[in-house]
């Protein structure tokens, strides 16, 4: 089991594709350190073994040195998910002290300029750079992860360099995930057919070269796919989700869902919550499913993809994923790309509107 634990919702960064909900949780409302180890406990007795730290950017919280100390001598392993600029040579130490297991550090692109650029942060693209050295120097496996949409997607093969060059053993490619604030951005995020096909080629190309060096994950974008992913590796199965103010999701998007509600580790227990909060129950296994996924041979695969997808382009959270060709809404999703390609056609790109947190 693993915990994503969103520990602020505060990000220097704009992200047009942060995929964070439309209304993000104030500093005023987040749980307070204590809160916050009395989560990392109850997670571990639960059975959680990886302990993902992430927000918004987790290193805005100045008690992160203290909770990842927490959740090491707690058996955790600890993950932190960060963009970097607002790492230290001193917050570097004082992590590895505290026994962070390992770092994944997110860039916007290769090119320093247009990193910027979509991150919205006048030097960050600099101070990535300096907190990769910092991580390997420290002695940690370095991933770094790349968010590839329409805008970006043609510098593919200067990102994978870029991977390389840093020292990462781990490069991850992910195409956006339309969902939160990228829902909003997606006509001007989602990839033509032939920007994806290219770029599926240049990754099968890199992992050929990189074998056996370099491990490369690869998200690719939903809309393009014929059968849906496992989200969060099914609903209620593998992954809690927390977000700052203390509920705890099935997966991020979740509140998304109009007709549900969600407990907090404010009023119960992880356990509790996991094993009798309806909201975990209502999408678990196979029992909810409707036609074809209750008679489809990959039911128990994807788990019938993702809910909040379902609810963002059916309007439905218990319709199959419409990503998947044999969804009775998948139409939509042709729509959606034919639109696309259209309106690359035409030069016609609605612009892209950058993600601001305001406290
Ligand atoms: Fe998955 Fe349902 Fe599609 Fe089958 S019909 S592939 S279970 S989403
Ligand atoms: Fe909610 Fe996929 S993001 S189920």
């Amino acid at each position: 089991m693993g915990l994503i634990a969103e520990i602020t919702h505060r990000c220097p960064l704009q992200c047009a594709y942060c995929a964070n909900p439309l209304e993000l949780v104030r500093p005023t409302e987040e749980l307070d350190t204590s809160g916050w180890k009395r989560v990392i406990e109850q997670a571990a007795e639960l059975g959680v073994l990886q302990f993902h730290f992430t927000g918004g950017e987790p290193l805005a919280r100045r008690d992160l040195v203290e909770l990842v100390a927490h959740a090491a001598a707690n058996g955790l392993y600890t993950n932190l998910i960060t963009s970097g600029v607002l790492l230290t040579p001193d917050l570097m130490a004082a992590l590895v002290t505290a026994g962070i297991d390992h770092i994944q550090l997110s860039f916007q692109e290769a090119d320093p300029q247009a990193s910027d650029r979509f991150g919205g942060y006048n030097g960050g693209h600099a101070k990535k750079i300096a907190a990769a050295a910092m991580i390997r120097e420290s002695g940690l496996s370095l991933t770094t992860n790349f968010v590839v949409h329409r805008q970006n997607i043609d510098s593919l093969p200067a990102m994978l360099a870029l991977g390389e060059e840093l020292g990462s053993e781990r490069i991850e490619i992910a195409h956006t995930q339309y969902y939160g604030w990228a829902l909003r951005n997606r006509d001007a995020l989602l990839p033509t057919r032939e920007q994806l096909e290219a770029a599926n080629a240049i990754v099968d190309e890199a992992r050929a070269g990189l074998a056996g060096r370099i491990a490369i994950d690869y998200v690719v974008p939903d809309y393009y796919a014929a059968r849906p992913k496992a989200c969060m590796g099914g609903w209620g199965q593998r992954f809690l989700h927390i977000l700052p103010s203390g509920k705890v999701l099935p997966c991020h998007a979740a509140e998304t869902i109009p007709s549900m509600t969600f407990a907090s580790v404010r009023d119960q227990s992880l356990a509790a919550i996991w094993e009798h909060d309806p909201a975990f129950a209502r999408f678990r296994g196979t029992a909810w499913m409707p036609d074809p996924c209750r008679s489809c041979d990959r039911r128990e695969i994807d788990w019938g993809g993702c809910r909040c997808q379902a609810l963002a382009l059916a309007g439905d959270a218990a319709r199959v994923d419409p990503v998947c060709a044999r969804s009775p809404e998948h139409d939509l999703v042709e729509a959606i790309i034919a639109t696309r390609d259209r309106d690359v056609t035409s030069g016609d790109l609605p612009p892209l509107v950058p993600r601001r947190y305001q406290s």
